[in-house]
């Protein structure tokens, strides 16, 4: 199997969720997804990455994201697994519903079609040995291309803040023809792409500064739409 590169269609397949089967395809529709793994229920990185999921949500939402996890267990065990995720993450962080899907995936069919499985942490697998998965991100666009891939080791939190702040960069991107620098979050000042002329730039980015002959910065054009 070719690897999952950015730019490659992501595979679609169909799998028991939390919210019901789904054809993933079919499921991401015409949104944006975030497709996001997790080695395995009732682990305690785990609960506080999916309780936050849960309550950064509605920043997804308002950039036409949807979210789906995935771990490596069954139906029933993820059912349950919520409830502590709520439970907890009430208690700890705020109002905590998780009401997004999450893949149920005992036979790893969709973590080995994703190369999802841990080929580093001997602790991270089942009781038969069987590696479970390690904590990757695919960020996949409306055209089901593949748009950023992230695999973090089983004992590292995400920081979800990060995947919303290259959504915005990517989405930006998509509309005007920028690029983002180093730390940029939105609203900061972009760079205007490097295949665009000085001549172009004065109509699309009037007001936009040469810092360096190829470094030409002007302001988010993506907050004033
Ligand atoms: C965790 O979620 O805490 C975890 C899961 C598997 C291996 C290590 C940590």
């Amino acid at each position: 199997m070719p690897a999952l590169r950015l730019g490659s269609i992501a595979p679609d397949f169909e799998a028991e969720t939390t919210q019901g089967p789904i054809k993933f395809h079919d499921w991401i529709g015409d949104k944006w997804a975030v497709l996001f793994s997790h080695p395995a229920d009732f682990t305690p990185v785990c609960t506080t990455e999916l309780g936050e999921v849960a309550r950064k949500k509605p920043e997804f939402e308002k950039r036409g994201v949807q979210v789906i996890g995935l771990s490596a267990n069954a139906l029933d065990s993820h059912d349950k697994w919520i409830k502590d995720i709520d439970d907890f993450g009430s208690k700890v962080s705020g109002p905590t519903h998780v009401d997004f899907p999450i893949i149920a995936d005992p036979e790893r069919k969709v973590a080995t079609l994703y190369d999802m499985l841990d080929a580093v942490d001997p602790t991270n697998v089942d009781s038969k040995g069987i590696p479970f998965t390690v904590r990757t991100v695919f960020v996949i666009d409306p055209k089901k291309v593949i748009r950023l891939t992230l695999s973090y080791p089983a004992q590292t939190g995400r920081d979800f803040d990060e995947i919303l702040r290259v959504i915005d960069s990517l989405q930006a991107g998509d509309k005007y023809r920028i690029t983002t620098p180093v730390n940029w979050h939105k609203g900061d000042d972009v760079i205007v792409h490097p295949g665009v002329s000085n001549e172009e730039a004065k109509t699309l980015f009037p007001g936009f500064k040469t810092v360096l002959p190829y470094l030409r910065l002007t302001e988010d054009p993506s907050v004033k739409a």
